[in-house]
Parts: C-alpha cells; structure tokens; sequence
C-alpha cells in the first residue's frame, strides 16, 4: 500500500464552509484513486488527511471533486486549494479559488501552466471536457444586432457560482452609508417633476454631501478654465484631439476667436498644434428620449479648444449642431454669459451621451464582457492566459446583467432619466460598434492617433501611459514564459479558437475594426493581451470612477436636456436654463445612480494584487511580485506629482484601479 497525504483549505469568507458530502478522487497517469468523503470543510479552516493506493497512481494530473446532493439540504463550499504529498516525496498544489455548486463535478489540474501541446494526452481529455462544459455553461447570446454580443443569461442569480459576486459584495453593493444618504434625496424628490426654482436652491440640496470633489465642481463649473481641464482630466479624457484644419462643417474666423488667443492668429496657432477640437458628431441625427412626458434634446456640438501659453486648455468657440447655419450660430465667450453657459451644459449632456454609452458601457462593460465569456470558453484552467485573465474577469459578467436589468431595460434608469436612454442608446450603441477600432483601445496608438503627445497638464495620457508600459512589460515576461517562439502561437489552437470567437461575436467579424482574428507572432499576442488588461482595469477606472465626483453636481453633467438649443444669440435668461436642465426627479435618479456606480467594496482587489494563487512555478511568481512593485513605484509617483495640483488626478494610481470591470 501506498499513502498520499492530502491537505484541503476551506476559504475564509462568509458562508465558505459547508456540512454537505463531498467526496475527492485522485487521478494519475497510471490510476486513480477510490472516492474518499472530506471531514470537517469549516470556514476557514485546512484539514489534512490520507488516501491509501494499492499502488502509485504515476504522475498526478488532477484531482476529482464531487458534490452530492443527499436531498434538499445542500450548502455551497468555496474550496480555496489543495495541496498533495505523494509517496514519491513531491509536494502538488491543485488551487481551486472558487465555490462549487451543489451536485457539482469539479475536477481540478494542477498549478502548473500549460500549453494544449505540451499537455500529456490524459490531460488534453481534462482540457477538453472542462472547455464542454463550460461552453454549455457560458453560451452567447446576441442582444441586439449590431453590437457585442453578451452572455447568455438574464438573471445574476444564475450564473454559475464560480463567476458570482461573494457574499460580501451582494450585501454592500446597495447598502453603503454614502448611498443611503444619496437615497434619502432620491426619497424626497424621486417624484418630483418639477425645474429647480434658482441655482440657489440646488446649490442648497446639495449641502449635505459631503465630497470634496463635488464640492470643486459646484465652485468651478462654470468657469471655462475648468471646462477645458474636463477634456484632459475629467472621466471622460477620450472626446478631445489636435486639430491642425478646421472641419468644413465648423466655418469659425479669426475674426470671432482672436481676442481668445493672447494676441496670435487662428492661423498660427492651427499651425503652432495648439488647437484642439472635441467633435461629437457620432451623436449627429439621434432623437432624445422623453422623460416624464418631455421631449428631451439631443445636439452633437463641435467644440474648438486653444491651448493658451500658461498651458491651459480653454474652450474658444461652440456650434452645436454639424451642420452650419443662421440657426446654428457659433458662440464664443464673448457673447452673453447666459449664452455661453447654456451652450457648455449642451456640451456636457453631449458628454453625458458618449461617455456612458461608447468610451464607458460599450468600450470596457461590453468589451470586458466579451473578453470573460471567450476567456471562460476557451481556455482551460492550466492554460497560462487563463491563469492570467481570469483574475481580470471577476464579476464582470455579473455586474453587466445587472447593468442590463437596471439601466438600459426598458425601465432601466438610463432609460427613464436620460435624454439618449431607450431608443437613442440602442441606435447609437450600434453606431459606436461598427465604428470601433483596434488602435482606439491600444492606449499609445489612441494617444498618437489623437495627437496628444505633447498637451501639458494631460495627467490622464502621463498615468495611463506607464500603466500601458507597466502592464506590457509584464504581460511579455509572462508569456514569454509559456511562448518560446511564434511557432508556440500559432499551434496553441485554444488560443486562436479565443480570438477568432472575441473577433466574431466581440467586433463581428468587421475586418476595418483591425481587431485580429488570428494571432502569427509571440508579439501580437503581448499587445492584444495587455489591451485586455488594460480596458478592463485602467481604462474603466478611468472613466467610471470619477462619475460621481464629476457627474455628480447635476449642471455639469446633466443627463437630459428639455428644452431645444437656442437658435440665435442674446434670447438665454436664467429662467431658460433652469427650465432647460433636468427637473428634480431626473437630478436625484440620476444621481443616486452615479453614485452606485462610483464605489468600491470591501473585497476589491488593487491592479496586480489577486486574492487567489493559480501559479505555484518560481519564474511566474518573481514576475507577479516586480509587477507588484513597479505598480507601487507608480503609484508614489503619482501621490507625490498630486500634492501639487490644485486637484489631485487620482483615478489611476494603480491603488484606484480594479483588476476588472466589477462596478
Ligand atoms: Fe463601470
């Protein structure tokens, strides 16, 4: 007889341990083990015990979990690893991470990475039942024609466990105190469909929250010197570019802008790249929604920036709508202040619409979400991409559901509160589909594409660019690890299976995007590999979490608009801004929602730090820890350049960045 001594680790979480019957098999290359039942799977806890073989099983290459379900009574169990002693003195770690559903089948590989054809033959049948399965367990399904597809589920609370949110997020994610006090206003005026009577009064709605950026906000609003800032640094820095011709649709002259430009010439200053045109011409056409019965407008301005010598960007001429006409004046700063503040809070409704539907749900939500389901289809536990991405897919699937139920359903928030919610959002969620590209995701290219090299005060460019840097180092020392020549590539069929189904069902097979649906070298594996990582932690902690701090004092962002733009100069009073904004009901909704959105929970896990460890090999680990550490080194670059800003640009100290698409 032989013995192996086995090691079983319960997770520390709440509700991790479980009284039901589970029984674990050990599975060699020459045979397995008799099913043998688990003791005492407390939270928490790690219990060791023996299995006695007739005989060595050979190589251990998986272990075997099952979950029988004996009647009704059944507790989930999250099994956070196990570890192995064989009677060959070798030490194997099986990590699990994960809960496993009553009347579940779990069979476990070892932590060693591997390539399909560097599997043995026995472990290439694991492979391929785990990848069966879970492509039953993780379908697509097409939601709309025209645009990523999701996946197939409806309802979070049936999605599979090992991809739910723990116990812990469920109950924080609607019950934090800066929510309820948000609700409280929510209580008071969800119903009320009435303008708010002066700024005065809004200003006073506001006084109880307490948030200091939202405090900023309310001060600097209007000032144009902060309207430009938004463009760089705000939580959308996507909407901006250089502009070295004026667009033929945007007839401005010297004439009108040359008092804004410290004693230069239009045409100098085109020429000297200090021009910069946000052009929301993808908003071109769309009818707004209506809320609480009113019609809600939609324009798409084109907004010309100058970047004056004292390195501030400053908006210097708005039309807003494409095409030039009476009706369609362009105003400039110098026209009435009522004006002019109208004229920028229709630009920042146009905000509203692009950020949250193309640069926030569609480009990281729907994107990450596309990324999770070919992860989950296609690659198999020891497959060294899915030990890296998995971690960047965590409740992703989940929060996107609900997204789905509680925001763009029919009788979603955004469907209820905002002027391009309902029909608008569907129209405009294809038309951002069929024209996203590769490059635009690739942080460096979107950068140079847009010709932002040089911009000072750009700390969005200045953080994400070592955030790309960092994560692309890593990325390539990782799979050079597992990759040792293109060769390695282009044979690892999971891999090109991966891709060509996020080319298919992600950018549906649309060849202009650029996205690959194969993949030749080592290289272009790296760049796609760390474009995933990237949009799914530092691109949406970039434009998700400054929502609330941004977004959150209504004028600045508002998400509707109820009466038309005005059509020729000197007709703006108060009174029709007022009447123009959100009525109370839409301002507190709307609100409520930001503010959901914008918090994190208390298991939230910094970029680079994990709360499991699927790799036990020493080269990956040394990798893990500089990827650790040069994100730390980042991190008090960036606290110690904030100290001196009047305010700080925090969304991507890597601290602030998730791991994944979670909120
Ligand atoms: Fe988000």
């Amino acid at each position: 007889m032989v013995i192996y001594t086995v090691t079983v680790n319960t997770g520390k979480r709440l509700s991790a341990g479980t009284t039901s019957s589970i029984s674990i098999q050990l599975r060699g290359t020459e045979a397995e083990s008799e099913e043998q039942i688990l003791n005492n799977l407390n939270q928490g806890s790690e219990s060791t015990f023996e299995i006695e073989t007739r005989k060595s099983l050979g190589e251990l290459i998986a272990v075997k979990l099952n979950f029988k379900q004996l009647g009704h009574l059944c507790n989930e169990w999250f099994c956070k690893k196990i570890s192995v002693n064989t009677p060959e003195g070798d030490n194997i770690l099986f990590p699990c991470y994960r809960w496993l559903d009553c009347g579940e089948i779990l069979v476990l590989r070892t932590a060693q990475a591997l390539l399909v054809f560097q599997d043995r033959t026995e472990g290439q049948r694991h492979r391929t039942k785990q990848l069966e399965k879970r492509q039953e367990l993780f379908g697509w399904r097409v939601y709309d024609q025209g645009m990523p597809q999701i996946i197939d589920c409806d309802d979070e609370s049936l999605l599979p466990a090992e991809v739910r949110f723990s116990f812990t997020k469920s109950v924080e994610f609607f019950s934090t105190a800066a929510k309820q006090f948000v609700y409280q206003m929510v209580n008071q005026l969800a119903d009320n469909q009435n303008s708010w009577e002066s700024f005065r009064t809004l200003e006073d709605f506001y006084s109880g929250i307490k948030n200091e950026t939202i405090e900023y906000v309310k001060e600097h609003w209007d000032e144009d010197e902060f309207f430009g800032y938004q463009y760089l640094n705000g939580f959308n820095p996507m909407m901006i570019q250089r502009c070295s011709k004026l667009p033929e649709n945007f007839p401005v002259t010297n004439d009108m802008v040359k008092d804004s430009l410290s004693g230069s010439s239009l045409e100098q200053e085109l020429k000297k790249g200090n021009i910069f045109l946000s052009d929301y011409k993808m908003l071109d056409g769309l009818v707004g929604n209506v809320i609480n019965g009113r019609q809600q407008y939609l324009t798409a301005p084109l907004v010309l920036l100058y970047c004056n010598p004292q390195g501030k960007m400053m908006p210097i001429a708005i039309q807003l709508k494409q095409k030039p006409s009476k009706e369609n004046p362009i105003f400039l700063p110098s026209d009435s202040k009522e004006d002019w503040r109208l004229v920028k809070i229709f630009v920042r409704s146009a905000e509203f619409g692009v950020h949250e539907v193309d640069f926030h749900l569609l480009r990281t939500h729907l994107l990450a979400e596309v990324f999770t389901v070919a992860t989950l289809r296609h690659f198999p536990s020891p497959h060294p991409l899915f030990k890296l991405l998995i971690r960047h897919t965590r409740y992703t699937l989940q929060i996107n559901i609900l997204a789905r139920n509680k925001l763009i359903s029919a009788d979603g928030i955004l469907s209820k509160y905002a002027g391009v919610g309902g029909e608008p959002l569907v129209y405009f969620l294809k038309r951002a589909t069929a024209s996203l590209t590769y490059s635009a995701l690739c942080f460096p290219d979107n950068i140079s594409e847009r010709g932002l090299e040089n911009v000072p005060n750009y700390y969005y460019r200045d953080d994400g660019m070592q955030l790309w840097e960092i994560i692309n180092k890593f990325v390539a020392a990782f799979l050079s690890n597992y990759y040792k020549q293109d060769d390695h590539v282009q044979k690892d069929t999971e891999l090109q299976r991966w891709i060509s189904e996020i080319f298919t069902n992600g950018f549906l097979a649309r060849d202009d995007s650029g996205i690959p649906s194969s993949f030749q070298t080592l290289e272009e594996l790296i760049k796609f590999v760390t474009m995933v990582i990237f949009s799914g932690s530092a691109q949406h902690a970039a434009v998700n979490n400054g929502q609330y701090d941004f977004g959150g004092w209504m004028p600045n962002f508002p998400s509707g608009l109820k009466k038309p733009p005005p059509k020729e100069k000197g007709q703006t009073t108060e009174d029709t801004i007022l009447e123009t904004l959100p009525d109370k009901s839409t301002t507190v909704n709307i609100m409520s929602i930001l503010s959901l959105l914008t918090n994190d929970s208390a298991d939230y896990y910094p970029l680079g730090y994990f709360p499991e460890n699927l790799v036990d090999e020493d080269a990956p680990l040394k990798l893990i820890e500089d990827f650790q550490k040069n994100l730390s080194k980042l991190s008090d670059r960036i606290e110690k350049r904030n100290e001196k800003l009047e305010l700080p640009y925090t969304y991507l100290n890597p601290k602030n960045v998730g791991n994944s698409v979670s909120i």
